[in-house]
């Protein structure tokens, strides 16, 4: 093996913690909310074994009925699934295929037979920076994966600088890293409709509190905070929430070091306060940018100089964490 091959397999190894495979059911109760936004579009899903991936095989089994231009996928050295080497996988028609969806791998052998040249294998690693895993996302319109946990905040950036849009996994727990909230602020990222606990399948070595062997035989993890994060737009971001609360000062203090009302639940927001509130990070998955401003959260650095956040606020003394600051358009 190249000394090169070699380190991306180390790599690999050290991001092993990264396999977790999306389960087709959470794809498709997802991605149905935005099919008209597929129409006549390059599909890129470039962390994506098409051996194991579910949404490389949505994406297959939908390609004509989501009236897709085309579908790219490639997968990254040393899954642990399958071990295949890394490819390339482009699919430009799934024509003649008689099975209704493309899950079984006499479906994969067969799309891969009858579309010429639709296999490759990559020159590197796969990995989604590489030169050419970047000159097929410069020629995709919308990507979609589930990408590695451990390297979330580079795989949006790169997604920005491309300026492509997206539909893609994460932890729930990324809405407060500096970069991905920032990109919140500004309206470039939302999060999509179902979040919080959902199962993925993991390798069978992974052996923790949270996984469990399945009735198929398979082992799977169960994680409580993982979500979609996305740029195509969404029915919900357009939904006026409706409150019915009045803001007195007993119900929502001021907090003791900073100039804002602390709110416990969504729900409760008062309906005619119109300074900033500090409400739970759950408002995200309600937030209409055209009801509310986002002006910035609390324990992070802050948005570039409109607002100086404190690390934490506190209520007499007493403190809160984690708390969305919000304002009435
Ligand atoms: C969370 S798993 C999800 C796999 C698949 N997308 C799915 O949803 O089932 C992340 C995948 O990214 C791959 N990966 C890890 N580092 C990568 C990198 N630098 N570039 C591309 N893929 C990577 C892992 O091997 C793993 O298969």
């Amino acid at each position: 093996m190249t000394k090169s091959l070699n380190a991306s397999l180390n790599r690999a190894i050290n991001a092993k913690n990264d396999e977790f495979y999306t389960q087709r059911s959470d794809i498709e109760k997802e991605l149905k909310r935005y099919k008209e936004q597929f129409r006549g579009k390059v599909v890129y899903c470039n962390c994506d074994d098409p051996y194991e991936s579910n949404f490389f095989k949505f994406f297959a089994a939908n390609f004509e009925a989501w009236g897709l231009r085309k579908l790219i996928t490639t997968s990254y050295i040393g899954s642990p699934i399958t071990d295949t080497e890394p490819l390339k996988l482009e699919i430009e028609t799934v024509a003649g295929l008689a099975s209704k969806g493309v899950v079984k791998y006499d479906d994969l052998v067969w799309l891969i037979e009858h579309n010429e040249g639709a296999v490759t294998y990559l020159n590197g690693d796969g990995d989604f920076r590489s030169e050419e895993c970047c000159t097929l996302l410069a020629e995709a319109d919308i990507v979609c994966t589930n990408p590695p946990f451990s390297l979330f905040r580079e795989y949006v950036a790169q997604l920005v600088e491309y300026d492509k849009k997206f539909l893609i996994l994460g932890s729930l727990n990324a809405i407060t890293y500096k970069e991905i909230f920032k990109l919140i602020m500004t309206d470039r990222l939302w999060v999509g409709y179902n979040n919080g606990a959902k199962t993925y399948q993991v390798p069978d070595s992974y052996i923790q509190s949270n996984t469990f062997v399945g009735k198929d035989g398979k082992r799977y993890a169960a994680m409580g905070n993982t979500g979609w994060y996305t740029n195509l737009d969404t029915a919900k971001r357009h939904e006026w929430l409706s409150h019915y609360k009045r803001y007195t000062p007993e119900e929502f203090p001021k907090y003791d070091n900073y100039d804002a009302i602390n709110v416990n639940k969504v729900a409760d927001i008062p309906q005619d306060y119109g300074g900033v509130m500090g409400v739970p990070v759950t408002f995200l998955d309600k937030y209409n940018p055209e009801q509310f401003e986002i002006v910035g959260h609390i324990g992070s650095v802050g948005a570039d100089g409109v607002y100086s956040f404190a690390n934490a606020v506190y209520i007499s003394g007493r403190k809160v964490f984690k708390r969305i600051l919000i304002k009435r358009r």
